[in-house]
């Protein structure tokens, strides 16, 4: 018997682990959905790479999960978002839900200091994030941050070496008053405590994984795709793929899901 359409996977990719933490959201509110998320880590960083590549790049994400029968896929980048969502929107009729860095939710704190928005210099450079700053961007402050995915893809979310970069790319807002900090880029969320140390106690830092996952169950609903309760309770299961070495990024994935 065929399974139903609501049975099919969600497909989920980022250039790596990063995606990771927005399936961590996803999951936990949607538990009973069918995951494959597929990490491009043998092309990560895609944040330094033109809109042209990732969109190659990511369109050979897109025939892995053809493959795999999704019924909705989420781009868990705000790079590949920025650089391929219109892209893929226009070739392929599922339903796309992107990621933007979550300017408009940490806008509400301009009034306290500038918003730092800290992303990859090609989400920061794409039109996407210019037409965004053009609505909420009063008192924001793009805040390129290269190097730090590198570090997170090894597993460094609060070494030295990440304390030491993170000093460095924040040096030039010392002693400026911070109302809230943007994490717009889905990897950087893997260090939100080291960054956090880097700001007064209680400075809000934003990201746009909730939100990203409320949006998946909206589209999902609309088009009657949400997956059913199922009558022994059952949950859904996640696959993972990457292009790396499946061997280490597999299991490093799972634990990242596990929150370890
Ligand atoms: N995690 C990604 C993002 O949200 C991409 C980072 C990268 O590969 O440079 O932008």
């Amino acid at each position: 018997m065929a399974q139903p359409q609501s049975a099919r996977p969600i497909g989920m990719f980022d250039s790596g682990v990063g995606g990771v933490s927005v399936l961590r959201d996803a999951h936990a509110l949607l538990p009973r959905e069918n995951f494959t998320y597929f990490g491009d880590n043998a092309h990560a960083p895609y944040g330094t790479r033109t809109e042209k590549e990732i969109r190659a790049l990511t369109w050979r994400v897109v025939l892995h999960m053809l493959e795999r029968d999704v019924k909705a896929l989420v781009i868990a980048c705000n790079t590949a978002t920025s650089a391929a969502a219109p892209f893929l929107r226009k070739h392929l009729a599922l339903p796309i839900i992107g990621m933007e860095p979550a300017l408009k939710p940490a806008s509400a704190y301009r009034s306290y200091g500038a918003i730092l928005v800290l992303a990859t210099e090609t989400t920061l450079r794409l039109p996407k994030f210019q037409s965004l700053m053009s609505q909420y961007g009063e008192g924001a402050v793009p805040t390129p941050c290269p190097g730090l995915v590198e570090l997170i893809e090894q597993g460094e979310f609060d070494s030295p070496a990440l304390h030491e970069l993170l000093g460095k790319i924040l040096a030039p807002y010392r002693g400026t008053r911070v109302g809230a900090v943007v994490l717009g880029c889905t990897h950087y969320v893997f260090a939100r405590k080291a960054i956090a140390k880097h700001f007064p106690t209680g400075t809000p830092i934003v990201d746009g994984n909730q939100g990203t996952a409320r949006q998946v169950s909206h589209v999902l609903k609309e088009r009657g795709l949400l997956r059913p309760p199922l009558p022994n309770g059952q949950a859904g299961t996640i696959a993972f793929a990457t292009s790396g070495d499946a061997k280490t990024v597999i299991p490093f994935m799972r634990k990242l899901l596990r929150g370890e």
